[in-house]
């Protein structure tokens, strides 16, 4: 199979990197969203504006990896069945998550909708962050969306009980 030159295969990667920075900050940004939407709350807006900190803070961690890493030798030598022709899938969990933020802007979440949404979003990032096969060429990649992918099997654990915890508040 023919990967390219070492050009296209550097502009792809750098593709590749562009879109995972793109979803973490689409994430963050229905976490603003939704720290809008509760903003009734503080205690409820601040959870929100704490999660989309920690999404941001992803996407700059990718950047500085992207940045540090993405080098034209490195491309020189990758072996083809190393290297990732397609990344279709990344791309449609990033349009899927722009629809939901759009949904939820034309019709505001209920606090369990957001939850659900939340959960969903974290752990299908963490999904789609373990597949990122291509990272056989850079290790430190692979160590990276690794430490992503616990980060937001984490942060979905931390979302069930503040789910509970939020519930159990506002029925009271
Ligand atoms: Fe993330
Ligand atoms: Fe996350």
């Amino acid at each position: 199979m023919d990967v390219g030159t070492v050009e296209e295969r550097v502009e792809f990667l750098n593709n590749v990197m562009e879109v995972a920075v793109a979803i973490e900050l689409e994430v963050a940004a229905v976490y603003d969203l939704f720290a809008e939407t509760f903003a009734a709350s503080e205690e409820l807006s601040l959870f929100w504006r704490l999660y989309a900190e920690t999404e941001r803070y992803h996407a700059a961690t990718i950047r500085i990896h992207q940045t540090a890493f993405v080098q034209p030798e490195i491309m020189a030598t990758a072996m083809e069945e190393e290297f990732p022709t397609e990344f279709g899938e990344t791309r449609e969990f990033l349009a899927k998550i722009r629809a939901l933020r759009e949904g939820f802007v034309e019709t505001p979440p209920s606090l369990e909708q957001a939850f659900e949404a939340a959960k969903f979003l974290e752990s299908d990032a963490a999904e789609v962050h373990g597949r990122t096969q291509f990272f056989k060429i850079y290790p430190q990649f692979h160590n990276l969306f690794l430490t992503l992918v616990e980060e937001d099997l984490g942060h979905r654990k931390m979302l069930v009980e503040a789910q509970e915890r939020f519930a159990f508040d506002i029925t009271a």
